[in-house]
């Protein structure tokens, strides 16, 4: 069963730009290799991050990301599985933004999304947006 979790949280104020930039590039190619769909966006000290896939790898990788001490105040907004049959594996690769301004990359996320994930795409539109808005 695919399954999808996505929360936003609070950047420990202690991480590095290099540490952030060796997460970003640590969780977009480690992603890709265990087939893991989704975005992180880091946005002024707050995270936010879609993850999509088998039922067990995502709420195994929840778990780990939950004790991870570079964030906190997680909180949780989607937590469910996914119905679509649309999905294919073929499909594109995890998203990682590191700055708001790049909105051309979450634009392109979207459309991936709407295509792939129409059962949550609303909601999934509305938070990304909102969390690029605020941010
Ligand atoms: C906000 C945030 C998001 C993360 N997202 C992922 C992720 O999607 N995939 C991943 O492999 N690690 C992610 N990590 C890193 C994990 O918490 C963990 O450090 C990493 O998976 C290595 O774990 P391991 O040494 O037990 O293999 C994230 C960390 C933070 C702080």
């Amino acid at each position: 069963m695919r399954y999808i979790i996505s929360y936003v949280s609070t950047v420990n104020p202690n991480i590095s730009n290099s540490d952030m930039t060796a997460l970003m590039d640590y969780v977009r190619l480690n992603n890709n290799a265990i087939g893991l769909m989704g975005i992180l966006i880091y946005s002024e000290g707050n995270f936010f991050q879609i993850l999509e896939g088998e039922e067990q790898t995502v709420k195994m990788m929840f778990e780990k990301i939950r004790k991870d001490y570079r964030h906190h105040n997680i909180i949780k907004m989607l937590d469910k599985e996914i119905i679509s049959s649309s999905f294919s594996e073929s499909r594109s690769s995890f998203t990682v933004i590191s700055d708001h301004y790049n909105q051309s990359e979450l634009h392109q996320f979207l459309k991936k999304e709407e295509e792939h994930n129409p059962e949550h795409y609303k909601s999934i539109s509305y938070l990304a947006q909102k969390f690029m808005k605020f941010n």
